[in-house]
C-alpha cells in the first residue's frame, strides 16, 4: 500500500447495514483511503463475514471495538482513523475510545444520542487534538457547497427566510415490529437517543439549512409528532426556526409521509431571489429570480464556482449521487489528515455541528408543543 494511502478501520457496517457498505465504497472511491480493520458488528463470527465481504484480512476484524482499537495501535501500519456506522448510541462510546487511542474519527450522525454526550466529546476532541468530522452527507453534494457559496457571494442579497423539508415514508407503518433492523434501533429510546425522525433526518435538515444560508438556527417552536401508534419516538417533526439577524424558517421532516422516498428539499430566498435545491434531483440547482428568468445550473459546468465545481469528478451531464457525495467528504477529510491540518479550512462538519445537530434535538424535543425558545 502506497505511504500516500490513509488507513481507515470502520465500526458497524456489518452484513444486512445499510450506511456502512455506503461509506465503504465512499472512501474507497478516489483511491486515498483504504478500509483495513473493523468491528463490524458486535458477533465476532459476523465481523469477520463482513471483512471477507469487504475484502479485508478477518485477522483485523473484531467483536469488540476496543480490542480492534488496541490491536490496530500497535501495528505499525495500524489504522489511522475510524469511520463510526453503528446505531446512535454507541456514538459516543466509540468516538471517545478512539480519539483517546489516538485515532482520527469520522462518524455518521448525529454525534450522539444526548446533548450531554455531544458537550462531553467536543471536550475529548479540544482535549486529544485528534480530527472528528461527521458525516452530513447533504454537505459533500456539489450544488449544495455551490448554494452555500452563492449565499457568501451575496447573489441573493441578505437572507431573509429559509424553508427546509424532508420528507420520507418508509415508517409509516409499524415496520420496527417486523425483522427491519433499520426501523427497530431507530424506534427504541435506548439507541436512537432522544429523537426519533428529529434525530435521524431532522438534523440532516437543520445542518444544511445553517450550511448554506451561513445563519445560525437561535430560537424554535417544535411541533413533534409520535403519528404511527405506540411509537415511543417522534416521527413527524414541524418546527418554526427563528435564524441569525431575525430572520424566520420552517423545519418540516417526516418519516411518515407515505409514498415519500427520500424528499430533502431546501430553499433559501433574499431579498433578489431564492434557490431551490432537491436531494431527489441532486444535479441542478435552481435559482429563482425576483426581475428576470429562472436560471438553472447543472453540476460539474465550467461556470459554477470553485467550491461547487472542485468536488465533481465526471463532465456535466454524468450525475454524480449519494456515494460521491460521501466521498467528498471523505476526500476533504483524508487531504486534512495527510496534510496534518486541523479541519477548519474544509466544508467537513466538525464537533461544533455536532453539538449545535444535538442542542437542536434536545431542545425541541424538551420545549414539544411549549411554545418558542432559545437554542
Ligand atoms: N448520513 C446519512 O445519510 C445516513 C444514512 C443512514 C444512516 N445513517 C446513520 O448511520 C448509522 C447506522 O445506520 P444504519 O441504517 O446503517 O444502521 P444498520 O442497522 O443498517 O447498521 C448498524 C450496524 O452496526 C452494527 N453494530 C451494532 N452494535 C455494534 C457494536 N457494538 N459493535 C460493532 N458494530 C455494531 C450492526 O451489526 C450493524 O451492522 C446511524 O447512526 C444512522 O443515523 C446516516
Amino acid at each position: 500500500m502506497s505511504d500516500n494511502v490513509i488507513r481507515m478501520a470502520m465500526v458497524g457496517g456489518g452484513p444486512g447495514s445499510f450506511i456502512g457498505p455506503v461509506h465503504r465504497m465512499a472512501a474507497e472511491l478516489d483511491g486515498r483511503i483504504r478500509l483495513v480493520a473493523g468491528a463490524f458488528s458486535r458477533d465476532e463470527g459476523r465481523s469477520k463475514a463482513a471483512a471477507r465481504g469487504y475484502g479485508i484480512d478477518p485477522g483485523r476484524a473484531y467483536g469488540d471495538y476496543r480490542q480492534m482499537m488496541a490491536a490496530e495501535a500497535v501495528r505499525p501500519d495500524g489504522a489511522q482513523f475510524v469511520a463510526i456506522v453503528t446505531p446512535n448510541h454507541l456514538h459516543f462510546p466509540v468516538a471517545k475510545a478512539a480519539l483517546e487511542s489516538g485515532l482520527h474519527v469520522l462518524s455518521d450522525k448525529p454525534a450522539t444520542a444526548t446533548l450531554e454526550e455531544a458537550e462531553s466529546l467536543a471536550r475529548v476532541v479540544a482535549d486529544t487534538g485528534r480530527l472528528y468530522g461527521l458525516t452530513y452527507t447533504y454537505t459533500g453534494y456539489p450544488l449544495v457547497r455551490e448554494a452555500r457559496a452563492l449565499v457568501r457571494r451575496g447573489d441573493l442579497g441578505d437572507v431573509r427566510k429559509v424553508v427546509v423539508e424532508y420528507s420520507q415514508g418508509w415508517l409509516s407503518d409499524a415496520v420496527e415490529k417486523t425483522d427491519n433492523a433499520q426501523a427497530a434501533w431507530r424506534a427504541d429510546p435506548a439507541q436512537s437517543g432522544l429523537g426519533g425522525c428529529i434525530g435521524d433526518i431532522g438534523v440532516h435538515a437543520f445542518n444544511v439549512a445553517e450550511f448554506v444560508s451561513g445563519l445560525g438556527v437561535t430560537r424554535l417552536n417544535a411541533d413533534l409528532n409520535s403519528v404511527v401508534p405506540g411509537r415511543r419516538l417522534d416521527d413527524d417533526c414541524n418546527i418554526l426556526l427563528r435564524l441569525g439577524q431575525g430572520v424566520p424558517g420552517v423545519l418540516v421532516a417526516s418519516q411518515v409521509a407515505a409514498g415519500d422516498r427520500n424528499g430533502l428539499r431546501l430553499r433559501v430566498y433574499g431579498e433578489k431571489g431564492g434557490l431551490d435545491w432537491c436531494h431527489e434531483q441532486p444535479d441542478v440547482l435552481t435559482l429563482n429570480w425576483l426581475d428576470r428568468p429562472t436560471q438553472v445550473l447543472h453540476a460539474a459546468s465550467p461556470y459554477l464556482s470553485p467550491a461547487g465545481r472542485g468536488p465533481a469528478r465526471l463532465p456535466t451531464g454524468h450525475p454524480e449521487g449519494f456515494i460521491e457525495a460521501f466521498a467528498n467528504i471523505y476526500r476533504d477529510f483524508a487531504q486534512a489528515i495527510g496534510l496534518g491540518q486541523g479541519l477548519s479550512g474544509t466544508a467537513v462538519p466538525t464537533i461544533h455541528d455536532g453539538l449545535r445537530g444535538m442542542a437542536f434535538v434536545a431542545r425541541a424535543v424538551a420545549a414539544n408543543g411549549a411554545g418558542w425558545v432559545d437554542l
